[in-house]
């Protein structure tokens, strides 16, 4: 008997320490196996607005980390965490001073770690927010650069004389309003500045900034991050003879004449910078997102990289601008399709409206919130969350000039209000501050928080949270939703967006009535292989149809069904 039982202990054992042998040759036999950023739901959090762990009204680091259990339980396998380093907060930590560090606003480096070690417990990895393009102007770089025209960091950074007394050396603007270009007295030259004046570009036709800002992921790397979002990547490379950039009729939302940025941005050279940066990732096993706006979704193929050695996952930052239209959208989500990398869907983020205030019609809101999280986690690609949009989180813009944080919302009111109303603080619960701070939160939550909170929404069954928590489960479950082909259905419907997700043994319909008018779509899938196609209920929303033979789907207005089809 004990000679069974050990035999038995020691089989165990043996399979226990082959598991990962097996999956090695099992890659070595040929079989792929997906790299864990395809299968992961990433989640955005903006430090300042999360959890405030200390009272004094700013989220910080303690406070991700005592909200894990919250995101394990929600779904997701990896947080990016917007700027959290030293930085004067000008544009709210996307004006770096000290890469290497964590502002003590939010924490420190052991407090940054003991994030990173909770975080894997639960399997979550933590990706940083790496801003390439500029630095903070106090930035001990930029300090050295401003200081003499022969200091060691001078040609860190762009420096030009003027085109005359008074005149900047051209007509490049500021997208944060006013010009480019900043006069500094100490030495009389202009340095050059995409964003705020107090982030100056760094010059990355310098070899030094390159090796520098590498070796700054090396060291995140080596602390267990397992990647960079990638911030402002189109502006990393300037026109070597600073050219003007060609006028356009109009002005813009500053009052200024609008310019193609031509000689400022999307330079052919930020690519393979980019390649060389994911050299560097690839040591690490780590995985590059890019904050990529395209005019086009062809344009994504350009990140990928020709060989796919570029970045893994450019945004499709073209999915926040959409109309809630089927036909806009399904020629939308064809044309990322054939773009042919694997797609990263967002739909909000701390720069953009949040997409319930965006695609609410007031009357709809919560189906709308539900149908467009059907739509994008159920899409082929990897998902990025951002915090509070499975509460369905409102945007809460200033009202007066005077409240406003957001330096854009300084200088553009009323035309441009700024980004302070996306960046609320997390609504946890109904109570004082809606549980995110004991102190004064930086930001006013809305109204809407008594009833859109994690407290409140993880005890109605019905609440936009449980719909997340539904569809993010079937994403695990599913293997279809994660890694099947996207098959359009129905493609002249007007209201309705149809779809199968279809893996080699599953089959899974997606049907989005993206109306505010009831539908009833027809379905035929012979074509698809299932001449008569059965469908049983995954998940729905202001929806009806009996488990059963698949002939329609009875949709309330942006009503929502997910079913799995057996023959
Ligand atoms: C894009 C970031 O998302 C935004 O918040 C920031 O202001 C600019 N880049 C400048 O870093
Ligand atoms: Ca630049």
């Amino acid at each position: 008997m004990r000679t069974k039982l050990n035999w038995i202990a020691a089989l165990i054992l043996c399979l226990l320490f082959a598991a990962p042998a097996i999956d090695a040759q099992t890659a070595a036999r040929g079989r792929k196996v997906d790299p864990w950023w395809k299968r992961a739901v990433f989640y955005e959090i903006y430090p300042r607005s999360f959890k405030d762990s200390n009272g004094d009204g700013i989220g910080d680091l303690n406070g991700i980390t005592s909200k894990l259990d919250y995101l394990q339980e929600l779904g997701v396998n990896a947080i990016w965490i917007t700027p959290c380093f030293p930085s004067p907060q000008v544009d709210f930590g996307y004006d770096v001073s000290d890469y290497v560090n964590i502002d003590p606003m939010y924490g420190t480096l052991q407090e940054f770690d003991k994030l990173v070690r909770e975080a894997k417990k639960r399997n979550i990895r933590v990706i940083l927010d790496f801003v390439v393009n500029h630095t903070s102007d106090q930035h001990k770089w930029f300090l050295d650069s401003k200081s003499s025209k022969t200091a060691a960091h001078r040609d860190w950074y762009i420096w030009k004389d003027g085109k005359g007394p008074n005149e900047p050396p051209n007509n490049w603007m500021s997208t944060f309003g006013l010009s480019a270009w900043k006069f500094d007295p100490t030495t009389n030259q202009y340095y050059y500045h995409y964003f705020y004046p107090e982030q100056p570009d760094l010059n990355w036709r310098n070899p030094a900034v390159e090796k520098a800002m590498f070796d700054v992921t090396r060291f995140w790397y080596q602390r267990g991050v397992a990647g960079f979002r990638l911030d402002a990547v189109d502006t990393l490379f300037e026109d070597p003879m600073f050219k003007d950039n060609p006028l356009l009729p109009g002005t813009d939302k500053f009052g200024r004449p609008n310019t193609q940025e031509k000689y400022n941005k999307k330079l052919p050279e930020m690519h393979a910078a980019l390649q060389r940066l994911r050299k560097v990732a690839d040591e690490y096993d780590a995985v590059l997102i890019g904050e990529t706006w395209t005019s086009d979704v062809s344009e994504l193929k350009d990140y990928y990289g020709s060989n796919f050695n570029e970045l893994q996952l450019p945004m499709d930052l073209l999915l926040t601008n959409l109309s809630l239209s089927a036909p806009v959208v399904r020629k939308h989500v064809a044309g990322v399709d054939a773009a042919g990398g694997w797609p990263t869907n967002v739909i909000t983020n701390h720069d953009i409206r949040r997409s319930y205030s965006r695609y609410g019609d007031g009357l709809h809101n919560d189906d709308i919130a539900k149908m467009m999280a059907d739509f994008y986690l159920t899409l082929r690609g990897t998902a990025i969350m951002y915090y509070g949009e499975e509460l369905g989180m409102e945007n809460s813009d200033a009202t007066k000039k005077e409240d406003v944080k957001d330096p854009i919302g300084v200088l553009g009111w009323p035309l441009e209000k700024g980004r302070d109303g996306e960046r609320t603080p997390m609504q946890w619960t109904s109570g004082t501050n809606e549980g995110f701070t004991t102190g004064k939160p930086w930001l006013p939550v809305p109204l809407s928080a008594k009833t859109h909170n994690v407290e409140t929404e993880s005890k109605e069954p019905d609440s936009v949270l449980s719909f997340y928590k539904r569809v993010l489960e079937l994403r695990r479950e599913e293997p279809a939703l994660r890694e099947g082909k996207y098959i359009a259905l129905n493609e002249s419907d007007p209201n309705v967006l149809s779809y199968l997700r279809q893996s080699a043994k599953e089959t899974i319909l997606v049907v989005l009535n993206m109306s505010a008018t009831r539908q009833q779509p027809n379905f035929d899938l012979t074509k698809q292989g299932f001449a008569a196609a059965n469908s049983k209920t995954l998940a729905k929303n202001a929806a009806a149809r009996p488990d059963g033979e698949l002939k329609t789907v009875t949709l309330e207005p942006y009503g929502v069904y997910l079913g799995k089809i057996t023959k």
